[in-house]
């Protein structure tokens, strides 16, 4: 059974996941309106990889006897200025995430949930995953610099790379 503090904590990241599907989902419309399509169907599996995090632990909090919240998020921005400034974004929002599971961790340790604490190492692992990913991405852009003909290039390259993980809940 989950303390409240604990169902609450995990409501804040279930919110928190959403909110990153959201955001990428903006993203992708961003990206297919501006002809990165590569980028966008790349940031239309993420953001369902998202809502596949927030699932997860939805189910998880009403597997231990809490109540699982859909709630409302805010609107993402829609406006970037470039693609580099777009995935140096999602770069920062994923580091917010990182420390947001880590806090998480820490207050379930906090309550002695070790069963919940061990729940979210999948999370934490995901978050290394995931950073690295963003990371390797924004490497690659800062050598290509802003020229057009190898953004184009860069948007082909994109749309091979596969998500971290697609994982199903
Ligand atoms: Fe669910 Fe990209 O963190």
């Amino acid at each position: 059974m989950l303390s409240k503090k604990v169902e609450s904590a995990l409501n804040e990241q279930i919110k928190l996941e959403f909110f990153s599907s959201h955001l990428y989902l903006a993203m992708a419309s961003w990206a297919e309106v501006n002809g990165y399509k590569g980028s966008a169907e790349f940031l239309y599996i993420h953001a369902e990889e998202e809502r596949i995090h927030a699932l997860k632990l939805f189910r998880y909090v009403n597997d231990r006897g809490g109540k699982a919240l859909a709630s409302v998020v805010e609107s993402p921005k829609y406006d970037y200025a470039s693609i580099s400034a777009l995935f140096n974004e999602i770069f920062e929002h994923e580091i917010v995430i990182s420390s947001a599971i880590n806090e998480l961790v820490g207050r379930c340790m906090d309550e002695r949930d070790f069963t919940t604490t061990n729940f979210l190492q999948w999370y934490v692992t995901e978050q290394i995953e995931e950073e690295s990913l963003f990371r390797s991405i924004i490497d690659k852009l800062n050598l290509l610099g802003d020229d057009k003909a190898k953004m184009y290039l860069f948007d082909n390259d994109i749309a091979k790379l596969k998500p971290a993980t697609a994982k199903t809940v």
